[in-house]
């Protein structure tokens, strides 16, 4: 068991360096959060056909997410129990009526049971047979969904997902609320980013408000400049431009954004965008959005404010424009981030095209933005590396001001590191629960 002591890494304003960059704590992570809690897979409408599947990891396991032919959905291992073989080489595509293995021929039903070995002959008189689960592909030990995001846990005890995901459902229900339909469809291709940091840093900086005015100026207050000198030739502007220049407010005003900070490192930062103008477009999702629901559940669906809700340790999930960013994790200092994104059921193509403005402008990988948070994090991650260069990382911003109400940790300041010491309280949490179990191991 590894010599941990979590007493002298995380104290209530301050972490220690090692937490972001030791082989070992990472090894407990992936191990004790990754490959037990709920992790999100992906989408139903991204295996809408029997036999369509897609590849993902949770924690160190190569995993399928498949359609089978009674409509389940179902999470199993990606190796064949021969040889160990990964057994669907693509990241996505569609199975037929079952599994193939490429090496031997082995076959499998889409829940993953053995169906035909060629050349049965062999086998006689071994202790190998078809009866024994051992040959059949294996199941992840949980797969549940929520409103059509399906997760799945590799460790059969533990929380349900819907108190796993507990007052972060919101982020998928306010997604599918914004739907004439309640429901949204994922669009089944993705930004991939690898980010050359500890997790941590991108978990953090979702809900740090003290940032986009420093880290993101270069980007805001130009793209405000050209804005204005749009609105002033055509007395109007698109909403993409407002997407950056959004991001050139200023300290004072990021101060009065609020984040919400819920138990076990869920947080909400609220919103602080604009995104009910009143052009053609939106009022007539709007109307739609009425004579789905109502007016009176319409604008409240309307109107949450929701900037990002954190799933933490590893989702981000941007309801409003209907984006979600899902972490990988590779290495303690190597991230793979996910940015997915999806229609709204029923709602006009404009209202489409404008969230993908926003995945395009500021989430995916060639954006002036992302490349900025990029570039922060990695630069953290060497100066964190730096063994003589200072040991502490510091959340001390507000503390001693945390207002703890029904387990939910408020801040009078958007710019409050409560949101670190939030997340830094569940991560110790899980730890704890992580070195009692390879205690006992
Ligand atoms: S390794 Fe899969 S059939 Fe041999
Ligand atoms: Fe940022």
């Amino acid at each position: 068991m590894p010599d941990i002591d979590l007493n002298r890494l995380v104290e209530p304003d301050r972490v220690h360096r090692s937490v972001y960059t030791d082989p070992d704590i990472f090894d407990l992570e992936m191990e004790h959060i990754w490959e037990k809690t709920w992790v999100y897979c992906g989408h139903v409408s991204q295996v809408p056909g029997v036999g369509d599947y897609h590849t993902l990891v949770i924690g160190r396991q190569s995993m399928i997410m498949v359609r089978d032919h009674d409509g389940a959905v179902h999470v199993l291992y990606n190796r064949c129990p021969h040889r160990g073989v990964q057994i669907c080489g693509n990241p996505r595509g569609n199975t037929g009526k079952g599994f193939v293995c490429s090496y031997h021929a082995w076959s499998f039903h889409l829940d993953g049971r053995v169906r035909a070995i060629p050349l049965m002959k062999g086998y006689e008189g071994t202790r190998w047979s078809t009866a024994d689960p051992d040959c059949s592909m294996k199941a992840a030990a949980r797969v549940d969904s929520y409103r059509g995001f399906v997760f799945a846990s590799l460790w059969p005890d533990g929380p349900g997902l819907a108190e796993f995901l507990g007052d972060a459902k919101v982020a998928f229900d306010d997604m599918c609320d914004r739907s004439p339909e309640g429901e949204v469809e994922i669009v089944p291709v993705c930004h991939r980013v690898v980010q050359h940091s500890n997790w941590k840093f991108f978990m953090e900086n979702q809900l740090d408000a003290l940032h986009p005015s420093v880290t993101h100026q270069s980007t805001g207050v130009p793209a405000r400049r050209v804005e204005q000198r749009v609105k002033a030739d055509k007395g109007a502007a698109p909403l993409f431009f407002h997407y950056l220049s959004a991001f050139a407010t200023s300290f004072d005003q990021w101060d009065s954004v609020q984040t919400v900070n819920f138990p076990h490192g869920r947080g909400i930062l609220k919103a602080y965008m604009g995104l009910r103008p009143t052009d053609p477009d939106t009022l007539e999702y709007e109307a739609l959005m009425k004579r789905a629901y109502g007016e009176q559940k319409a604008e409240e669906f309307l109107s949450r404010s929701i900037h990002h809700v954190l799933v933490y340790p590893y989702l981000s999930v941007q309801s409003p424009l209907q984006q979600l960013r899902c972490l990988r994790p590779i290495a303690p200092n190597k991230t793979l981030s996910e940015i997915w994104h999806f229609r709204l059921k029923g709602a006009p193509e404009a209202i489409y095209r404008r969230s993908l403005w926003y995945y395009n402008l500021v989430n995916s990988p060639a954006t002036m933005i992302n490349a900025d948070d990029l570039e922060n994090w990695t630069k953290g991650q060497w100066g964190l590396e730096a063994s003589k260069a200072g040991e502490w990382v510091s959340f001390h911003r507000n503390h001693g001001d945390d207002e703890e109400r029904d387990g939910v940790l408020y801040s009078t300041r958007g710019t409050s590191e409560v949101v670190m010491r939030n997340q830094f309280r569940a991560w110790t949490q899980y730890m704890r629960d992580a070195l009692a179990a390879s205690a006992k191991a």
